[in-house]
């Protein structure tokens, strides 16, 4: 069937849809959704000039709708979960590669790139790291020895789930977050266990062991959300700063950009994309998702039972806005990752179950629970911009 689908006005007027002769138009047409599995341009190829286009999947989105959509509009893939610490070595040595080994097969039948998310973070990441020989935790101890001791251990552990893991997938991975969430929002490095017992040298640790294992062109990151907000900002760039004169191996800052229709603003983020270029390292947006609430939601923030169609118009207008800037810096970035696929999964609606009563629930993406495009759709594809 001939069909020409149209950018709408983010007003939310109806689709302009060419219809063989003999098919009345416009009354058909008229706030039809359009399945993202029918939406004549696709994602990554929009974009194939300027940038990947990612999503992060649990291993079940690798059929049915997901992965359909998956196909058509994302060229790169990051494991929402099954990376990270707590879930690849759940207990020291006993490493569970089943679920990651799922993904990264996908990704090679799909000929898709692969993030690895993440090698080294203060949350989901198992106890056992931190307990020293016998079973005491290692933040509490005094002795100055037997602190010394603690850090070896720890850092010993660290190396070892770096090694394994980067070595398994070094001719699949060609991306890392090596260490996520290292500068706290208050502006100082995460007063994290990591932190405690190594000072900053598990970071420079974990870049190393990184990089002496990862493929040949696999690029390295420090991952982090509100990278555009000071004075987090400020003290991640320091950091970053530092690490480069050390000669650490570092190539990028990954932006998490878990952001919302307002928030942080457009200059901003255009100016910390460019303080990051500027100390020669790559920039990739790794997390992205545009919530329609502030946070928290409640009771600063109204939610909403059912979205207006007006909010998600002004999701669409921010999420053209950022697409064009993105594009712009398209020298500065070298992939774009949504932290999902469609509006029936995302993490922000755990989040309203949590702070909210459940009430609330966001649809950050630019397809919607139903995997039909969104206004957001129609305004990151805009093929006049
Ligand atoms: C952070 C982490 C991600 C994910 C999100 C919320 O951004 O880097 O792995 O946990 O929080 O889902």
């Amino acid at each position: 069937m001939l069909k020409v689908l149209r950018k709408p006005l983010l007003s939310g007027l109806a689709l302009a849809i060419v219809l063989p002769a003999g098919l009345s138009s416009v009354s058909a047409a008229e706030n039809q959704p359009v399945s993202a599995l029918d939406a004549a341009v696709e994602l990554d190829e929009r974009y194939a000039k300027s940038f990947d286009i990612g999503a992060a999947v649990e291993p079940s989105m690798l059929q049915g709708k997901d992965a359909e959509v998956l196909k058509r509009h994302y060229n790169s893939l990051v494991a929402e979960n099954v990376m990270k610490p707590i879930n690849i070595q759940p207990e020291e040595g006993k490493f569970t590669f089943e679920e990651m080994d799922k993904i990264v097969e996908f990704a090679k039948e799909n000929n898709m790139k692969l993030r690895g998310h993440t090698l080294i973070w203060h949350s989901q990441v198992p106890e056992w790291f931190f307990l020293d020989k016998e079973g005491n935790k290692m933040v509490d101890e005094t002795d100055p020895k037997q602190r010394e001791k603690n850090k070896k251990l720890l850092l010993k552990r660290l190396e070892t789930h770096v090694k394994t893991i980067v070595k398994r997938y070094k001719s699949d991975i060609s991306s890392w977050d090596v260490v996520n969430e290292v500068v706290d929002d208050n502006g100082q490095l995460r007063n994290s266990p990591w932190y405690q017992i190594t000072g900053t040298d598990y970071i420079k640790v974990a870049f190393e062991t990184a990089d002496r294992y990862a493929g040949k062109d696999a690029k390295l990151y420090i991952n982090d959300y509100n990278t555009e907000i000071d004075p987090k900002r400020e003290t991640l760039y320091n950091l970053v700063k530092e690490l480069v004169e050390d000669g650490v191996p570092i190539d990028g800052v990954g932006h998490q950009a878990h952001i919302q229709i307002g928030w942080p603003s457009i200059a901003e983020i255009e100016k910390t994309i460019n303080m990051f270029a500027d100390l020669g390292l790559d920039n990739q947006i790794t997390e992205l998702d545009v919530s329609l609430y502030g946070w928290p939601p409640k009771p600063a923030y109204p939610t909403y039972d059912e979205i207006p169609a007006s909010e998600f118009d002004r999701q669409a207008a921010h999420y053209d806005e950022l697409f064009k800037l993105y594009e712009k810096l398209d020298d500065k970035i070298s992939s774009v990752t949504f932290w999902g696929v469609a509006d029936n999964h995302t993490w922000l609606n755990d989040r309203a179950e949590q702070y909210n009563d459940g009430v609330g629930a966001d649809a950050p993406f630019v397809f919607d629970k139903d995997y039909n495009v969104k206004p957001a759709y129609w305004a990151i594809i805009d093929e006049e911009s």
